[in-house]
């Protein structure tokens, strides 16, 4: 070897042991099970980890491992999902009920394990299976390798973080129940919240408001979660204009913004300087509704408060100004002018790709099943690509691939929407080899003229999406393609699919396993709303390894 390339080496060992010096593991232990509660002026039992609403915040950074033992003290059967982290080849871990993974049953436990590489920013974990996400959450921070000075923005003076969810006055599975033998989805909810709160805006008076406090000039990262579990929301801090910064765990250029739209499953990193005159400001989240044909809807607007520090408490903080519930253009200039920051290393768009799927989706009047005992003439029905999505019985779709267990799934999902009429149930999935390309036209489609359309958070496990572009009515495609972004697109795993529009994404299959995508608004999972990425194996070492040995049974 050369002199000058032995000179060389050095500098590189160095710099690979400074990196696996600064991984660390993280470990918690959540214990999920009953809580008593007292909300919007009604005592309930509630079930959250660790007695906590939201629950506890993971924080962690980049080329960590995280560990979370989960133990489940609840009545139900439950899995959680790492929403937006990679598992890459730890697919065992992702959490989806019945797709990577059995439930955990009452009084087991379950460890998950998991690396998180090559991503940075806020994402979130959240209960995969019934409602109980509604109450089973929390933040799953992840910072830059080294710390808050790897940003490609200023560090800021202090972190926020805002879990927006919705609560309901009855227990959730109860409502899950009501809504499928109902067959019309589920009730709304009483209330929206800030960081588990519905704040002052509510008809029950001394309701809890979530209320933190910040320091005069200076510079503050929110990070924003919609846990909301069937609504897409708007929000807004009075006075403070946000610079975004990342949007799903994945950095944009700065976009400057008064209002933020986000859906269930997103996540917004927003930085807000203090340097209005101190005193007190709402921060307020209220219902974007994207709905073609009006249905019922939680009109309510949660409210949280900025406090400058030295701020009398008795000042009336000023509330800001929200778009209205249905102002969708406020919503689609939020989510169609953001752009991905592009810095020396990421990964471009892929320009050569391997399946170019049409999918098609949507809601219509299907006829009531047979337990569906309250249902009255027509139960929803959801479909992609006239498949509605039926969860296997009793093995996971992640085990029954690894295992080449035969007759759990099909591989046969229509790469377009087949032309025969009628929606057909099945368990199909769309097989593809390691390292494919897919682009995936996401059409919002209107198929019954009784419902009308709305917007879909269409969710991917496994990956993030490039979102090339996005538009309303029908997809063209011999217009769309020229106008797709392949230079800066944002970065996403869950894109609001404009009610009766589209979405283009694209991502690289590099992650062996069996991927769900679905809709995030948790009232269409049951109905259907969903398909599944079976990713084959690659060439060593990338391989799904052996599921862990205390992988829950299926039963
Ligand atoms: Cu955040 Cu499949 O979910």
């Amino acid at each position: 070897m050369g002199r000058a390339a032995a000179a060389m080496i050095v500098p590189l060992v160095l710099a690979l042991c400074t990196a696996v010096a600064g991984a660390a593991v993280v470990e918690h232990t959540f214990n999920v099970g009953g809580m008593n509660i007292s909300q919007l002026c009604t005592e309930s039992v509630i079930y959250t980890a660790n007695k906590q609403l939201p629950g506890p915040t993971i924080e962690a950074n980049e080329g960590d491992t995280v560990v979370v033992h989960v133990v489940n003290d609840s009545p139900y059967s439950l899995s959680i999902h790492w929403h937006g982290i990679f598992q890459l080849l730890s697919g065992w871990a992702d959490g989806a009920h019945l797709i990577t993974d059995c439930s955990i049953q009452p009084a087991a436990n379950f460890t998950y394990q998991f690396n998180i590489t090559g991503q940075e920013g806020t994402l979130w974990w959240h209960a995969h299976s019934s409602l109980l996400r509604a109450t089973v959450h929390g933040a799953l921070i992840i910072k830059p390798r080294n710390g808050t000075a790897g940003y490609p923005f200023p560090p800021p003076y202090g972190e926020i973080p805002i879990i927006l969810g919705e609560w309901w006055n009855k227990n959730v599975n109860d409502v899950e129940t009501d809504a499928h033998l109902t067959g019309l989805g589920p009730a709304i909810s009483d209330a929206l919240t800030i960081n588990g709160m519905p704040g002052d805006q509510t008809p029950c008076q001394g309701a809890g408001v979530y209320e933190v406090e910040v320091a005069s000039n200076e510079t503050y990262l929110l990070r924003i979660i919609n846990a909301a579990v069937n609504v897409e929301l708007f929000f807004s801090v009075s006075r403070h204009p946000f610079t975004v910064v990342a949007i799903d765990a994945s950095y944009t250029d700065p976009y400057a913004t008064d209002v933020i739209a986000i859906s269930p499953g997103q996540t917004v990193d927003a930085l807000v300087t203090t340097s209005a005159p101190p005193g007190r400001y709402y921060m307020a989240a209220s219902v974007f509704d994207s709905k073609t044909v009006s249905f019922p809807f939680n009109t309510g607007t949660a409210t949280g408060v900025f406090r400058y520090e030295g701020a009398p408490n008795d000042t009336a903080p000023s509330m800001p100004a929200m778009p209205s519930h249905t102002d969708v253009v406020a919503a689609g200039t939020f989510y169609w002018s953001l752009t991905g920051l592009v810095r020396p290393g990421d990964p471009p768009v892929p320009t050569a790709v391997n399946h170019s799927m049409l999918v098609e989706f949507g809601l219509e009047q299907g006829p009531c099943a047979p337990d569906q005992t309250r249902c009255q003439g027509f139960a929803l029905v959801a479909s992609m690509n006239r498949n509605s999505f039926q969860f296997p019985k009793n093995v996971s779709l992640l085990k029954a691939l690894f295992d080449g267990l035969p007759a759990v799934y099909s591989e046969d999902f229509p790469v377009t929407p087949p032309p025969v009429p009628g929606i057909r149930k099945a368990t199909s999935v769309m097989k593809v080899m390691y390292g494919d390309v897919v682009e995936v036209v996401l059409q919002s489609r209107e198929y019954s003229g009784v419902l009308g359309t709305e917007s879909h958070p269409i969710h991917l496990h496994g990956f993030n999406f490039f979102v090339l572009a996005q538009g309303l009515g029908p997809f063209d495609p011999t217009s769309a393609p020229s106008a797709y972004n392949l230079v800066n697109p944002q970065v996403r795993n869950t894109v609001a699919v404009p009610g009766g529009g589209w979405a283009v994404i694209r991502f690289t299959a590099n992650n062996p396993g069996m991927w769900f995508m679905h809709c995030h608004l948790d009232a269409h999972l049951p109905l259907g709303l969903a398909m599944v990425f079976e990713v084959l194996d690659g060439p060593a070492p990338n391989m799904l390894p052996p599921p862990p040995v205390d992988y829950p049974k299926c039963y």
